[in-house]
């Protein structure tokens, strides 16, 4: 039989999706308005609201910002009902407001839950990261390596020259550097403009041809990530990048000892975690919300790093 906590577990996954739905759904009021701060906040209070619902002891550890700087859903915000388990909570409640703004495609609504002080709590600054797929020897793919070296251990290991290894990369000019690497191995490269909790998942779904990701971020959606592949399987390492004192500090005021530190996968995430993502609109990972008469239509995936469970539904609510 199953026990309390594994039929919390079960009944949680799907909570959190319904939390990922809100926040999708109040998003979509935005698509293509041109106001990406506007887009944000919806998303924001609707994942607040449906988050307040839920039978947890919540502590947002990835979040809006600093308790100064944002008003809802900061970093160290108690959410839930305050009677139920207690979680670390991730969460990015629109990942690409520019892509919503200009109704270009890929934007998510994204949380990940796992048990305290599981979840790194990381600042909001920007972290260099590097993943790929599941199926490889562990340690094959290495932060402080050059790119082209990378390259050629997933060609080797992979049985196929370099000109068939496929890298996603956030259009960038700071990456540049890794962009040139790529094409000097003849391998492809799927540039995004936005949205790299998309583009590390990317990795270990093999409809995509995406062998790797690499380059630079938010280190808030290297966690979220990291909680994303924890459950599909796959590799991946960060290191924060701090352009200012002011960053440096901000790490240290949230507890980062070592501020050089390679984080790997299960430093990112360790826990049992929970991942739901919904598409806010059309994209390579889900469908967009779509609107009809007196309903609304999402599409939603809930993972689980203890089952490795991917669930993916379409909802049709009434509005
Ligand atoms: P927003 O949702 O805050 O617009 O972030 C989108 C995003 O593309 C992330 O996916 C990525 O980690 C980060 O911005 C990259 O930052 P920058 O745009 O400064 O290069």
């Amino acid at each position: 039989m199953m026990n309390d906590e594994e039929f919390l577990d079960r009944v949680l996954t799907m909570e959190v999706g319904r939390c990922t739905e809100a926040a999708a759904v109040a998003a979509s009021t935005m698509i293509g308005r041109g106001d990406k701060e506007g887009a944000d906040e919806a998303a924001v209070s609707a994942l607040r609201e449906a988050f307040n619902k839920l039978e947890i002891d919540g502590t947002v550890v990835i979040g809006e910002g600093e308790r100064d700087e944002a008003p809802m859903l900061y970093i160290g915000e108690k959410v839930g009902r305050g009677n139920g388990p207690k979680v670390d909570i991730a969460l990015d409640p629109l990942e690409g407001t520019t892509l919503t703004a200009k109704a270009m495609s890929n934007a998510l609504a994204v949380v990940a839950m796992a048990q305290g002080g599981t979840l790194l709590h990381a600042p909001d600054v920007y972290m260099d990261k590097i993943a790929c797929g599941p199926g490889y020897p562990d340690g094959i793919i290495n932060l402080d390596a050059p790119v082209e070296e990378n390259i050629e251990a997933l060609a080797k290991e992979k049985g196929t020259p370099t000109s068939e290894i496929t890298l996603c990369i956030l259009d960038r000019e700071r990456h540049q550097p890794l962009i040139d690497g790529a094409r000097k191995m003849g391998s492809r490269v799927f540039l995004i403009p936005d949205g790299d909790v998309a583009g590390v998942f990317h990795t270990a779904e093999k409809s995509t041809g995406i062998d790797l990701y690499v380059g630079q971020g938010g280190a808030p959606e290297g966690v979220l990530a990291a909680a994303a592949l924890r459950c599909v399987g796959g590799q991946m390492q960060g290191r924060l990048f701090f352009r200012t004192d002011e960053e440096r500090a901000r790490a240290e005021r949230i507890g980062i000892k070592d501020l050089d530190k390679k984080y790997t996968l299960m430093e990112l995430a360790s826990g049992d975690v929970i991942f739901a993502a919904t598409g806010v609109t059309n994209g390579t990972m889900l469908d967009g919300v779509y609107w009809e008469p007196g309903y609304v239509n999402t599409h939603t995936v809930v993972m689980r790093s203890k089952t490795n469970t991917i669930r993916y539904i379409r909802a049709k609510s009434k509005r």
